[in-house]
């Protein structure tokens, strides 16, 4: 026997009620942003390798490390999106977008993204984004606001409970380099007793030593200079801004000084959303400002504001229960049993589908006993036999069959 081919390390299958549930996800979470305004946009699954090293940044661990680079037969090299918000920016340039008069632009997105991680529970190496870019000349209070409240009241609606947001601040790049002037000053001297990615992290971005996941080094990132002492005033101030009107909203959150987010293009507000139940769970989603991703890519000065929730990880926090709720009703109307086997049930299929009557035939082979139980299966409502002296309908529910003529069957379905 040929040997069999398995689905790559990393990847799921969305079959059966879990395919539903992730159609049904995507329309829950389009449905959210459209609420705030936000038009669907569909990229490129791959784009130009340079968008993304120029925008994630050299050395965030995704460009490091983890994307997938594709050998090109063409002289330009393509990488796998490992996010989207470059890949908007960059649809944003192309398209001359930034000049449209109706600012902020707002736009949402659902798709498969791609990242060269080890595989493990909620770590995948295509897993699924859904997001939201705002972006303008100046992102104002009120845009900030909305990405946040959407990010929080999207994760809340799919798990149909309550989530937590951490937040931080991360201030210019200028303001940045002088952090982690002071970080590099800290962690000198002990880095020898740190981890491997931490040394590595010293030269490529200290930031990101405050991210590990070491529990001694966390430790000892707890004593290390904080973001927030390196803002300017104007950062501080915006900073303050924000959380006060958080509070005002009614917004729960909870600063986090550790918080610096694995992609590089941000400045100013950052976030990540956590289970509330599970908080050890890696996070559900996350964001921030960005003022200068756009410029970095040949556009003009836009600012924008997004975030990305991993859809694979919310649907992994679900409740069952909550599955159950969101892929009831998918089942098929009609089952039609094809008893003369001269293909007339594919005919008759038809005509309720232009009455907007889900159908399945069951298979020429199955035996009428197998055909109802298959049909009991998939939640049909109705069983139609096509039969050598003529129809029967019969009402699954009601246990009710009766013969029936073809005008008969398209006037009681066109009546439902
Ligand atoms: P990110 O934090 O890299 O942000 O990814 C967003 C979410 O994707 C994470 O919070 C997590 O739920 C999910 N995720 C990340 N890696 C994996 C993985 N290996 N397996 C499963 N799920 C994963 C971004 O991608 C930014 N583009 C967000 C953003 C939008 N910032 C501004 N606008």
């Amino acid at each position: 026997m040929a040997e069999q081919i398995k689905r790559p390390r990393g990847t799921t299958d969305w079959y059966g009620k879990e395919g539903v549930l992730l159609e049904e996800v995507k329309d829950l979470f389009l449905h959210e942003a459209s609420l705030y305004g936000a038009s669907y946009v569909e990229l490129p699954v791959f784009e130009e390798s340079h968008l993304f090293h120029r925008t994630v940044g050299e050395s965030s661990d995704i460009v490091r490390k983890e994307t997938f680079d594709l050998v090109s037969k063409g002289d330009k090299d393509y990488t796998l999106r490992p996010e989207f918000t470059a890949g908007v920016n960059r649809l944003i340039i192309e398209n001359k977008l930034y000049a449209s008069p109706d600012l902020p632009l707002r736009y949402s997105y659902f798709g498969p993204v791609f990242r060269y991680e080890r595989p493990q529970s909620g770590r995948l190496r295509q897993f699924y984004q859904y997001g939201v870019e705002f972006l303008d000349n100046k992102i104002d209070i009120d845009t900030t606001l909305d990405a946040f409240l959407l990010s929080i009241r999207s994760t809340k609606k799919a798990l149909n409970r309550d989530c937590r947001a951490k937040i931080n601040y991360l201030g210019s790049f200028e303001s940045r380099e002088n952090y982690k002037k002071a970080l590099r000053g800290y962690f000198e001297p002990i880095i020898d007793t740190m981890c491997d990615d931490c040394k590595n992290r010293l030269q490529t971005n200290p930031l990101r030593i405050l991210d590990c996941k070491v529990p001694e080094d966390q430790e000892i990132a707890k004593g290390a200079p904080r973001v927030r002492d390196y803002l300017s005033e104007d950062d501080r101030k915006d900073f303050e801004n924000i959380c006060r009107k958080l509070d005002e909203n009614g917004i729960d959150y909870e600063i986090d000084d550790g918080l610096v987010r694995g992609l590089d293009y941000y400045t100013g507000l950052v976030w990540e959303i956590y289970d509330a139940t599970n908080p050890s769970f890696p996070a559900l989603g996350g964001g921030g400002k960005y003022s200068s991703l756009m410029r970095q890519i040949g556009g003009p000065d836009f600012e924008g504001i997004g975030f990305s929730l991993g859809v694979d990880r919310i649907i992994l926090c679900m409740s069952q229960e909550r599955k159950d709720e969101l892929t009831q009703g998918h089942s098929v109307d009609v089952m039609i049993i094809d008893q003369k086997k001269d293909g007339d049930a594919a005919r008759i299929g038809e005509k309720l589908r232009n009455l907007d009557v889900s159908v399945t035939i069951a298979s020429l082979a199955k035996a009428m006993g197998g055909a109802f139980k298959m049909a009991d299966r998939l939640g049909a409502k109705y069983v139609i036999i096509s039969g050598e002296d003529g129809l029967q309908l019969k009402d699954l529910a009601q246990r009710e069959q009766k013969s029936v003529t073809e005008e008969e069957l398209i006037e009681f379905f066109g009546s439902k």
